[in-house]
């Protein structure tokens, strides 16, 4: 990962060296800061923005160099548009300045407008689109066959009206953007470097914030009877894990919330074998058991008031002389049998096992499942949405409330009886693929076949958490989805 920048808080003011984020409001305005600075200048900025024609759209950045009159390296505007800010528009703000001051190694941003509150969180939550931002993942780049000399961070101060509010306030935002760049690092790593039992590690590592970490190794899934997962796994000359990562800082018994995620670290379909094109993005395949894994960071780190279990499932899906067939029977941990009809449809199987083991295993409150399941969820959905399948409305409504207010935006699809029957089999209880037609809503059917009567949502994030497009907080491809999704929900509904 690239060094990142370290924030500090401090009160309104104008800064005098460096590179300055100012703000930019309706027709033009400046707030006192940036007027202050303006007028010490002799009114640079204000003529730039007239030779530029900057007209202060939102995330539209301005860059004046060597401001005459300041002893600045540059100042970076930053466009606040017309419409009312909400909390991704303060993040994506953030990610803007970092963007438009990339290579700057002091950076102060004046969190204030003309017209515009902005509040401690809000402030807070634009260093936290600066920290997304700054992430990028060049660690196999090298200098001429060198490992890169690592950089300076850069230091980054965020000058805001209520700067008490706005470092208490990330206290907690700078943890949870922590984990979202785990989650990232996780889905970038190429798959020989990232196997189960790597993958495992990482997971354990999260002890060192309190959280209580149990990897199961084979035979320990063998004496369970996990035998849809360990059937994917047979393939390959890797074993399988299963990691649960425990942050228990609720009541003691209360129901946990459980966070169930695919972690097939790479999928090349098995004996269903995935096309040569493109199937290099299928070391993302485990996007799911990254966001799980950033999400009890998060929580482990600023000390959740919450009872929270992530479990997540780490195989490899490969083909050789003892890979799974099509047509294999295989008796899952919860006694239904499942007809393999296509190997490269694992994903479920791996959660199919993990759904029914959490459900006996830890009677939770709900289940929240996150996996890059089908290629359908993208054609539907694209990257904008995730897509979300549930027994509880409630928890539906919730979850589409924390993802607008993160911008990691879900869409529900639809469950019924009448596409449970596309997963019948000839030959066993199910089989793992229902046909060409309403391929993510079978594929939601087939998991909640078992997940009894607790409270569910299943999350497909093949769109949203691999090859991502980029945006203002993010360099794109690995997104670190569905960690800030499922850190707001707990946070909104769940704790204290
Ligand atoms: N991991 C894939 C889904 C996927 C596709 C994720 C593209 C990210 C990008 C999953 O295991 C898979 O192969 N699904 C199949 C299911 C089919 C065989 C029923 C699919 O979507 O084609
Ligand atoms: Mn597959
Ligand atoms: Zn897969």
């Amino acid at each position: 990962m690239a060094t990142l920048p370290l924030f500090q808080f401090a009160s309104l003011g104008a800064p005098d060296t460096g590179a300055a984020v100012l703000f930019v409001g309706k027709s033009l305005t400046l707030g006192a800061t940036a007027s202050a600075l303006d007028d010490k200048s002799a009114g640079a900025i204000k003529r730039a923005i007239k030779a530029a024609d900057f007209k202060g759209g939102l995330l539209k950045t301005l860059q004046i160099l060597a401001p005459a009159g300041l002893d600045l390296d540059q100042i970076i505007l930053v466009g606040l548009g017309e419409e009312a800010l909400t909390e991704k528009d303060f993040a994506a703000l953030g990610g803007a300045a970092m963007g438009a001051a990339k290579g700057a190694k002091e950076i102060s941003l004046v969190a204030e407008a003309d017209g515009v509150t902005i509040d401690g969180a809000a402030a807070s939550l634009m260093a936290m689109g600066m920290k997304l931002r700054a992430y990028d993942f060049d660690l196999y780049k090298t200098e001429k066959g060198k490992p890169k000399e690592a950089k300076a961070a850069a230091n980054v101060t965020i000058l805001s009206a209520d700067s008490a509010a706005a470092s208490k306030a990330w206290a907690s935002d700078t943890v949870i953007a922590d984990g979202t760049l785990l989650a990232r690092d996780l889905v970038n790593e190429p798959a020989n470097v990232l196997g189960p039992e790597e993958f495992a590690a990482k997971a354990k590592a999260l002890e060192a914030l309190g959280a209580e970490v149990e990897i199961l190794e084979q035979a320990e899934l063998e004496k369970l009877g996990m035998n849809a997962l360990l059937g994917v796994a047979q393939g390959s000359v890797r074993a399988p894990r299963v990691a649960i990562m425990k942050w228990l800082g609720g009541k003691k018994g209360e129901a946990p919330l459980v966070f169930v995620g695919k972690g097939v670290v790479f999928d090349t379909g098995g004996i269903s074998i995935k096309p040569a094109s493109g199937m290099e993005e299928m070391k993302g395949d485990m996007g799911g058991a990254a966001a799980v894994t950033g999400l009890l960071h998060a929580l482990s780190a600023r000390k959740a008031k919450v009872n929270a279990i992530g479990i997540i499932g780490l195989v490899e899906n490969m083909p050789d002389g003892n890979a799974q067939r099509p047509g294999d029977i295989v008796t899952s941990m919860s006694g239904q049998t499942i007809e393999v009809i296509n190997t490269d449809a694992e994903g479920r199987l791996v959660l199919a096992d993990l759904l029914h083991y959490s459900k006996e295993t830890f009677k939770p409150r709900f289940m929240i499942d996150l996996a890059t399941l089908t290629g359908a969820v993208i054609v539907a959905l694209g990257a904008q949405n995730a897509g979300i399948f549930s027994n509880s409305d409630e928890l539906c409504s919730r979850l589409s409330g924390s993802g607008e207010a993160t911008g990691e935006t879900v869409w529900r699809l639809p469950l019924s009886k009448e596409y449970d029957k596309m997963i019948d089999s000839k030959f066993a209880d199910m089989k793992n693929t229902g046909g060409r037609l309403a391929g993510s809503i079978t594929a939601a059917q087939f998991l909640k076949r078992f997940v009894g009567d607790v409270d569910w949502v299943h999350i497909d994030v093949a769109g949203t958490a691999m090859d991502a497009p980029k945006t203002e907080i993010s360099q794109g491809w690995a997104s670190g989805f569905g960690v800030r999704l499922l850190d707001r929900l707990v946070r909104d509904h769940y704790e204290g």
